[in-house]
């Protein structure tokens, strides 16, 4: 009996435990109800009594043994899983993914902050618009060919043939915005209005039936195109680069005499030519204008005192540029592997 406790007491301290599952084994083995130890102490009644001093006294120091292997071990084995107790418990339990801006949200809101730099609030108005906010205030004659140039998306008509103020719409450019904003404040004038226009095209590489705008306004006494032209001048430096030049090529808009459309050289081969700016060294960016007289009077803006200039671009074009990406329905798919790699702009 007592070579057996002795054979333990050697045998205990040489057994390997590497995982809770050893532990449990090992349990089993010699501490639970029916383990070696238990059994020994319940043979501990069959013992004669002269024998039964030096053998308690071995047994209890076997199950002492064991018992303390048992706990120092269970203890390891469970802090390193739950970790040693010195990392960060503020941390998240697993590294979450961050999404990121849209790049159409980056470069709207880079545009912003340019302009606002210089003294541009930011104004807001109505998608669903009628034709008086798109068109009849902004000097488009009744039957003018430029409303079917916009491809307007009709949500009420009063007739399929004519034209009417009150017919309902999607806007087809922002310029809306800025009617809103001459009817209701007054010069000197000086805003930007961001937001998503409607056209009815065909969709393609470089056409959307949804884009998004950014079209500024300054109203004031004596301002001239030489204004207009400093200003874009400082806004295409910002965005596209300080070596930008800038080129106003005469153009036709109903809302702006005269009027022009502006070319920033191309920054991907700087003015030399390349497949992005058609071996041109230009890349059209913007239509701009001095604000026709007759629109500051369909807004109750005296037209002798005040002139203006206003400007309108899109931002899917200026992101194009910016990222050099080719293919504007990038921008509408929400791709992730598209989107990821905007993570560390802005
Ligand atoms: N509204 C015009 C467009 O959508 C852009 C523009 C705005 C042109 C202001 C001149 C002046 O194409």
């Amino acid at each position: 009996m007592l070579d057996k406790v002795k054979s333990l007491l050697d045998e205990i301290p040489l057994i390997k435990v590497k995982t809770l599952a050893d532990l449990e084994l090992f349990r089993l083995k010699y501490l639970s109800k029916k383990g070696l130890i238990t059994e020994l102490f319940e043979e501990f009644r069959n013992i004669p009594a002269d024998h039964k001093r030096e053998f308690g006294q071995k047994l209890n120091e076997l199950k002492q043994m064991a018992q303390e292997k048992y706990n120092t071990i269970k203890k390891e084995l469970v802090s390193q899983e739950e970790g040693s107790g010195d990392e960060d418990l503020t941390r998240p339990a697993f590294p979450f993914p961050l999404g990121s801006r849209h790049p159409i949200s980056i470069v709207r809101r880079e545009i912003i902050d340019i302009f606002s730099r210089i003294g541009f609030t930011v104004s807001e108005g109505p998608e669903i618009e009628d034709d008086n906010h798109v068109f009849t205030k902004l000097n488009f004659a009744p039957e003018h060919p430029a409303r079917d140039m916009q491809d307007t998306f009709y949500i009420f008509r009063n007739s399929a043939e004519d034209s009417n103020p009150d017919d309902i719409l999607l806007r087809t450019h922002t310029s809306s915005v800025q009617v809103r904003v001459m009817q209701s404040q007054k010069p000197p004038i000086r805003t930007i209005s961001p937001g998503r226009v409607f056209r009815n095209e065909a969709i393609s590489a470089r056409a959307h039936c949804i884009f998004h705008q950014i079209e500024g306004l300054y109203i004031d006494e004596n301002v001239s195109f030489a204004d207009l032209k400093q200003t874009l001048l400082f806004f295409a430096r910002e965005l596209y680069g300080k070596e930008t030049k800038i080129r106003l090529r005469p153009s036709y808009f109903p809302f702006t005499e005269p009027s022009a459309e502006m070319d920033v050289s191309c920054k991907i081969c700087g003015g030399k030519g390349c497949n992005v700016c058609k071996y041109t060294g230009w890349l059209e960016v913007l239509g701009c204008g001095m604000v026709h007289p007759n629109v500051l009077e369909a807004c109750d803006i005296d037209n002798k005192k005040y002139t203006g200039f206003a400007f309108g671009m899109g931002i899917e074009r200026a992101a194009m540029l910016k990222y050099q990406v080719n293919d504007l329905r990038l921008y509408f798919e929400n791709d992730l592997r598209f989107l990821d790699q905007f993570k560390t702009a802005l």
